[in-house]
């Protein structure tokens, strides 16, 4: 939290919000792990997030993996186990919503989350930039598999004989093939992007809400608190996203905008 931060009420920001939203062509949204709070899953930072229990270095790294495979799996394990009783959330359905309205040229949806929410909600354009914790991918012949949220063991292998790994992006990773490249142009090509439920830390995601600047796009952002993305956009919605994304979504005209 930023203490010294001006919050504007959220009964005055969510009409001006509403505003850029209706005014503009193309939108672009990105969520990460706050989204995903009110379905039951811990975000990554702060009190009881994932990374207070964790060095990020022991379980979410390619070094990690290659030292101590069978703790990384039990590591993910756990968080595949949190998704069979995790449903979406009223945020999440808000964007399905919005997605609706606007129709897939229109709209875009950028995720962190590697917790399939968004798909399970119903949003067809998802960009996952950070994989997905339902996928698993071989080592050796990187063959790609859904495994859903069934229990994996400590050490699964593939058909091939090798080693499985989540599929999901580690630090010190690439982000997923072209999948960087079509967020980066969505998000070049939007009049406004919605940043919700992320600290806005993590790079190069972060570095997105620098892009809609640049491009003269308005930035909204949905948030607890204000965070590191706050003093560069242009309407903040402080409170949870669970409510604040239906309140937003209903300000909208219901036909095709
Ligand atoms: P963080 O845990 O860093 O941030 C979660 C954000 O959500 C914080 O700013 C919270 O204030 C906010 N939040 C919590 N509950 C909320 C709610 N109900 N409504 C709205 N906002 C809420 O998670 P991310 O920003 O997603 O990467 O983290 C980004 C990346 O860092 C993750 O994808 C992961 C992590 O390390 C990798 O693992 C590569």
């Amino acid at each position: 939290m930023h203490p010294s931060w001006d919050v504007e009420e959220l009964a005055d920001a969510l009409p001006r919000a509403a505003a850029v939203l209706r005014a503009a062509e193309r939108v672009a949204v990105m969520t990460g792990a706050g989204v995903s709070a009110e379905s039951g899953l811990a975000t990554f930072r702060g009190a009881g997030g994932l990374w207070e229990g964790h060095r990020v270095e022991d379980v979410a790294t390619p070094f990690a993996f290659r030292r101590d495979p069978a703790l990384v799996w039990r590591f993910y394990n756990l968080r595949r186990a949190n998704l069979r009783e995790a449903r979406p959330n009223p945020g999440h359905d808000a964007l399905v919503k919005l997605e609706e309205r606007l129709g897939p040229e229109r709209f875009t949806l950028i995720t962190q989350n590697v917790d399939n929410l968004h798909r399970a909600a119903g949003s067809r354009r998802v960009l996952e930039l950070h994989g997905n914790l339902t996928r698993v991918r071989c080592t050796g012949c990187q063959r790609v598999d859904d495994r859903g949220t069934e229990a994996l063991d400590d050490m699964p292998r593939c058909s091939c004989g090798a080693l499985l790994r989540p599929d999901v992006v580690w630090f010190h990773e690439m982000l997923p093939d072209g999948i960087w490249e079509e967020s980066a142009r969505a998000v070049a090509s939007c009049n406004c992007f919605l940043v919700a439920g992320t600290s806005a830390i993590v790079y190069p995601a972060a570095g997105l809400i620098d892009t809609a600047r640049r491009v003269g796009a308005k930035v909204i952002e949905v948030n607890l608190e204000p965070t590191e993305a706050s003093g560069r956009v242009d309407v903040g919605l402080y409170g949870a996203s669970g409510q604040v994304l239906p309140r937003l979504v209903e300000l909208l005209p219901h036909a095709s905008m």
